[in-house]
Order: structure tokens, then sequence, then C-alpha cells
């Protein structure tokens, strides 16, 4: 049988970023990338799906699509445009956005930091100095002060690996270093960053009922190309993924991480947040792929067991709910994302493990960071010309699933049915 149910207490909702989706002349590592001429579309972030102004009309859409959790972002540049400035009119605008989404029974999880800072902290050398963590931590302070009462789920830090790895180890995101240790002092740093927020909202909150706060981990499925690889896979996995989750999550700072403000061991997330994408396919230190697999239009893995073989990894180390903040795929035409949906959630459907919520990524078709407006990961299509938006057949299904906690088989046979993958 082709259809299936999500369990009882199962939540599906959308995740975005706020440098991906807002707009506007934020001063930030993207609008400088942008302005050395690095992203391949040549799209401008000043552009995206204008939210900031639209936020209104993106909320009903959202109740309107029976949406009932969203992840979303905010801009730290904007709220803290230059050292020790903090605009109280743009947390006014946040909070308005936050109450909106509420009053129509939208929860909010809330990312404090997704892949963009403030130009004025890069230039002091963003988070590669461990003296520059209190600018970040003296945002979050500012965030909890003015939104903590209302807010109760949090992201501290999305995919502290990504960020660091594509900005000083392959040199392809803002400043485009290519510098091993560079890599791990940002993430040592970020490590502290999760940590201190996460004690930071927990004191902020202590008299309130739930609070739930980690990091979106990004992580990978790592298989060796041929057995002589296993070795070199094990070491690629760790250095990629194993070293940090220890450190966010319990404290524990082993090689290459670095215990730099000497935080105790303890547990320090409510529940597994995990971004999961794809599949690395290992014959050396390079990313590889497995070839004849279904891919993206972006050329990445489809590896649908992934979802719970990476699950499993994470829950061997801390045992808490999980929740997958972010999955989804590039699939510019719609062609195959209902396909896609249905298989991830099917594995999930049918595994063990507490899962509790999935934010499919993206709500809206945004600005993919390096790839500009040229990768669509969207349910909702955007036209970034008139900024329309216009719900997709995968919103569509996206929605039926919502409705019923599961996949009908009608939904399966009108959606998922005559959907495909490419095959390379
Ligand atoms: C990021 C998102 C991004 C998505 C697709 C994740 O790495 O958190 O911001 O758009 O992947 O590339």
């Amino acid at each position: 049988m082709n259809n299936f149910s999500l369990k009882n207490d199962f939540l599906l909702g959308v995740a975005t970023a706020s440098t991906q989706i807002e707009g506007g002349d934020a001063q930030t590592n993207w609008s400088e990338w942008y302005k050395m001429g690095m992203i391949k579309d040549n799209t401008s972030p000043s552009v995206c799906n204008d939210h900031y102004n639209r936020y209104i009309e993106d909320s009903y859409l959202l109740k309107e699509m029976g949406i009932k959790i969203y992840r979303m972002g905010i801009e730290w540049a904007r709220i803290n445009p230059s050292m020790g400035v903090f605009d109280s009119e743009v947390i006014k605008h946040y909070r308005k956005e936050i109450e909106l989404l509420i009053s129509l029974g939208i929860r909010p999880l809330l990312t404090l930091h997704h892949f963009s800072n403030p130009l004025w902290f890069e230039k002091l050398g963003a988070f590669t100095k461990k003296e520059n963590v209190k600018y970040f931590l003296d945002f979050a302070r500012f965030v909890i002060d003015n939104v903590g009462d209302i807010v109760s789920d949090y992201i501290t830090i999305n995919e502290p690996n990504v960020y660091a790895s594509f900005s000083y180890l392959y040199g392809i995101w803002y400043p485009g270093h290519k510098n091993f240790k560079e890599t791990y002092e940002v993430i040592s740093n970020l490590s502290y960053c999760h940590i201190e927020c996460y004690k930071m909202i927990h004191e902020f909150r202590k008299d309130y009922e739930e609070t739930n706060v980690s990091f979106s981990n990004h992580v990978r499925v790592f298989d060796p190309a041929k057995p002589r690889y296993k070795t070199i896979t094990k070491l690629s996995e760790y250095l990629y993924q194993g070293a940090l989750s220890k450190a966010f999550y319990k404290g524990i700072f082993k090689w290459p991480m670095k215990n730099h403000f000497n935080v105790k061991k303890g547990e320090y997330v409510d529940f597994i947040g995990i971004n999961y994408y794809s599949r690395s396919f290992i014959s050396g230190l390079k990313d590889g792929i497995k070839p004849n697999t279904p891919r993206n239009d972006l050329n990445w893995e489809i590896y649908p067991k992934g979802i719970v073989r990476v699950s499993e990894k994470l829950y061997d180390i801390i045992k808490r709910p999980i929740w997958i903040t972010e999955n989804g795929t590039c699939d510019n035409t719609d062609s195959y994302r209902s396909l896609y949906i249905y298989e991830h959630l099917k594995e999930i459907s049918e595994s063990n493990l507490p899962f509790k919520r999935f934010y499919h990524w993206c709500f809206l078709d945004n600005w993919e960071w390096a790839e500009g407006e040229s990768a669509r990961f969207g349910i909702v299509y955007n036209d970034f010309k008139t900024q329309e938006r216009k719900i997709k057949p995968s919103g569509y299904f996206y929605m039926d699933i919502i409705k019923n906690n599961g996949v009908t088989i009608d939904a399966y046979n009108k959606y998922v049915l005559n959907e495909k993958y490419n095959i390379k």
C-alpha cells in the first residue's frame, strides 16, 4: 500500500531564513558577497521575496495552507546595524510578525543565526576570534529580552559546519578563505555561542511552562565508495559532523574542536534539530556522489533512507525528541518534489525513533545564497519580478498531508504516482 499515517503528535510545518526572504538593504556578508560579483545568477539579496514588507500576506498564506509550526529567522544586521546600536523599531517589527503568527494559530521556531552576519562584525573577523562572540551574545540577549516572553522554541545556530566550511575551508562564501584551522576556530566559537544562548533562554524562561532550544545540525550520510575507503569515510564524518555534535550537545570537546571558554560537560539541547539533504560517497578527502542515483537540480543525491540513518546516529549521542528542522529539495519545475516529500516522510513514519516535528525547506522559492534566485526549493512558487506567490502542486500535496496527518491513497495517486527523479 502506498498510503501511510504519521504519528498522532507529529507536526508538519515549513522553514525560512530572514536573509533569504526579506530583501532590503541590511549590510551583511551576503550584500558584500553580491557586490563582489560572487552570486551565480548575479541576483541581489536586496530583492528576495520582499517578505519584510509582505509578512502579513505571507502569514495569512501559511494559515491558509494549514501550517501550524513555522521556522523563521531574524536579521542580526537589521536589528544591530552597527556595534552597540540596537534598533527598537526593527525588533518591534519582528515582534508584530511573531504576534500575528501566534494569533493565526502558528507556532514560531525562531532561528538566531542563519549564515548571516552584520558587515561591521565581519570586518572584526567574525567568529574566527573568540573575543568577538560577545557581540553575537549581546544581540541574542536583546532578542530574548524583547520576544522571549512570546517565543518558546529556538534554533540558536543554523548548520555551523556548512557555514564554517563554505566560508573558511572551501572559500565559496564570504570571506572566501581556505583555512582548516580557522574553520574549527569558527565552529568552536559557535559551539560556545550555542551553549550560552541555551542557558540564557532557559534562564529568561524559567517560569514558563515549555521551552525548547537546540541548533540545526546539518548531517549527511557518509558511505565509502569501496571497502578500502572505510577509514577515510569515518574520518570525514567525524570532521564534518561527529566532533561538533558532541561539543554542541554535551560540551565534550575533542580535536579539532577547542574549548576556549572552559564550557562544562552537560546537556545543551532540548531536542535534536536535524537538517538533512543528502549523502556523501567517499573515496578520498573530497566529497563524492554515488553514481546511478536519483539527483535533484543541483546534482545532490536524493537518498530518503538517510533521514533515519543520520537521526539514529545523533540519537545515540543524546536521547531527545527529533525535529527535522529542514528537509526538501531543489526542483525548479516541481516535477518530483511531491515524490521526495512522500519518500522522506514515509521513512520517518516507519521508524521507531521519537520524530516529533518536520519543517519542509522551504516555504517559498527564495534567494538561495550563492545560487541566487536560480535554485527553487519552495512548495510555493515566487515570481521575483511581481512578487506573486502561487501554491505549487507539491504545496497542495503538503496541505493534504497536514489535513489527513498522512498520505491517503487519493493523494498518492494524484500527486506522487506519476513523478520520477532524474537518475545520473
Ligand atoms: C540551509 C538553507 C538552504 C538549504 C538549501 C541549508 O543548508 O540552512 O538556508 O537554503 O540548505 O541549500
